[in-house]
C-alpha cells in the first residue's frame, strides 16, 4: 500500500472557479481514484480566511458551505478523502504556536507570496499579525497531518518552502519527529495558472474576471463570448497571436483530441487551429463557440452533482463534522508527539516524573 499522505485546501472567500479546478481539484480528484495514497486529507481554511477578513465573518461563514458543496460537486468522496473545516481542530493553532519561536520576521517579510498578498490587499502599513504569520500556521496545517505530499497551484511554493525550512528546524532540535512534504504541481503549464476571462493574470472576484464550478449554461456562455483575445486581432483575415489570448490558454487546459469530433469536425487538433489562427482567416467567434462546447459539457456534470447535494445541506455538515473529528485525532496525534518532542508533556511522562522525584530525593 502507498505510504502516501496528501493534504490541500483552500480559502472559503469565494465559491470555486475552474482556475481552481484545472489548477488543483481535478488532481485531487485523479488522486483520489488512483487509489495511491494513504490518505488524503482536504480541508476549508476558514482560519486562513478570516486573517484578512476579520471584520466579515458571515462571508466567510457563507462560503465554508459553498466550498464544500464545491468539493462534491467535482467528485471528492467522503469515504476516499477526509474532507475538514480548519478551525475546528484547535491542536493547529496551538502547533503553530509553537512553530512561531522557528521563524524570524525577516523570513516572513522575505516570503514572496505574503509580499504580494500584503501589497494586493493594500496593507502595506497595517498587516494584521495573523494574516502576517499565515505561512506558519500553513505549515502547522501541513504538518498536523504528517503530510507528505501537498498538490497546490504554483503560487503556494513559497508556503511549502518554508514549511520544509520549519520542519528542519524543529527536527534538528528536538529530534525527527514532523515530515517534509513536497509540493505537487500542476502537470499542464496553462493550468499553473489559468487567467481571467479578460486576459488578467488570475482569476480573482474582486476583478469579475472568472467562471465559477456552478456558473449556469447562460452565464458560462455570455463569459466565454466576451472574453480576452488578442487586441490586433481586428478583422477575421488579421494573423492572430496566442500568448496572453485567454481563449486559447483556456484552450490548452481543457481541449481534449475526442471533442474535436463531437463539437468542431473541421479541424483535428489544437495545433490545426492555432496554425489556422496565427496565419489568419480564422475568427474568434468561432474559437470561442468551441471553447464554450468545451466547457459547457465539463461543467454540466458538476453542476448536476451540486444541484442533488444542495437538496440536504444538513448531510453536508454532517459529512463535514464526521471528516474533522478524524482529522482532529491525527492532529492530536502528532501534536502530542510535538509536546513529547519539545519536553512539554509534563503529565504523561512518568519517566519525567521518576526522574525528577529522584532528582529531589537524593541531591
Ligand atoms: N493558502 C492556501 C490557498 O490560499 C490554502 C491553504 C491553507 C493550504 N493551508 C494549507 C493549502 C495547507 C495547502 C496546505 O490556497
Amino acid at each position: 500500500m502507498s505510504d502516501k499522505i496528501y493534504l490541500t485546501g483552500d480559502r472559503p472567500t469565494g465559491r470555486l472557479h475552474i482556475g481552481h479546478y484545472v489548477g488543483s481539484l481535478k488532481r485531487r480528484v485523479e488522486i483520489q481514484e488512483s487509489e495511491d495514497y494513504k490518505k488524503l486529507f482536504i480541508f476549508i481554511a476558514d482560519a486562513q480566511a478570516l486573517t484578512d477578513n476579520i471584520d466579515n465573518p458571515e462571508k466567510v461563514r457563507q462560503n465554508v458551505i459553498e466550498v464544500a458543496l464545491d468539493y462534491l460537486s467535482v467528485g471528492l468522496n467522503p469515504e476516499k478523502s477526509t474532507l475538514f473545516i480548519q478551525s475546528q481542530i484547535p491542536e493547529l493553532t496551538e502547533l503553530s504556536f509553537y512553530f512561531m519561536d522557528l521563524v524570524t520576521v525577516s523570513r516572513l517579510q522575505r516570503n514572496p507570496t505574503v509580499k504580494t498578498e500584503i501589497h494586493m490587499r493594500g496593507f502595506d502599513a497595517s498587516i494584521p499579525v495573523g494574516f502576517f504569520t499565515y505561512p506558519i500556521s500553513q505549515a502547522a496545517d501541513i504538518t498536523a497531518f504528517k503530510a507528505t505530499h501537498v498538490p497546490v497551484g504554483e503560487d503556494q511554493k513559497p508556503m511549502l518552502e518554508q514549511t520544509v525550512e520549519i520542519v528542519r528546524r524543529f527536527n534538528y532540535i528536538y529530534g525527527n519527529t514532523l515530515v517534509e512534504p513536497k509540493i505537487v504541481l500542476p502537470q499542464n503549464n496553462a493550468c499553473l495558472r489559468l487567467p481571467g476571462t479578460d486576459g488578467k493574470a488570475k482569476m480573482s472576484k474582486s476583478l469579475g474576471n472568472c467562471i465559477y464550478l456552478s456558473e449556469e449554461p447562460k452565464e458560462l456562455k455570455q463569459k466565454v463570448m466576451s472574453m480576452y483575445t488578442d487586441p490586433l486581432h481586428i478583422h477575421v483575415e488579421d494573423p492572430g497571436h496566442l500568448e496572453g489570448n485567454s481563449v486559447f490558454t483556456y484552450l490548452d487546459a481543457f481541449c481534449r483530441p475526442e471533442h474535436f469530433a463531437e463539437f468542431w469536425p473541421d479541424y483535428a487538433s489544437l495545433d490545426e487551429v492555432k496554425e489556422h489562427y496565427q496565419k489568419g482567416g480564422l475568427g474568434d467567434m468561432k474559437v470561442k463557440k468551441f471553447l464554450n462546447n468545451i466547457l459547457q459539457a465539463e461543467l454540466e456534470p458538476i453542476r448536476n452533482r451540486r444541484a442533488a447535494f444542495e437538496k440536504d445541506i444538513p448531510a453536508v455538515y454532517e459529512m463535514l463534522r464526521k471528516g474533522t473529528e478524524e482529522a482532529r485525532n491525527v492532529a492530536a496525534q502528532t501534536l502530542s508527539e510535538v509536546k513529547r518532542a519539545m519536553k512539554i508533556n509534563y503529565f504523561d511522562d512518568a519517566e519525567l516524573i521518576a526522574e525528577q522525584s529522584k532528582r529531589f530525593q537524593n541531591p
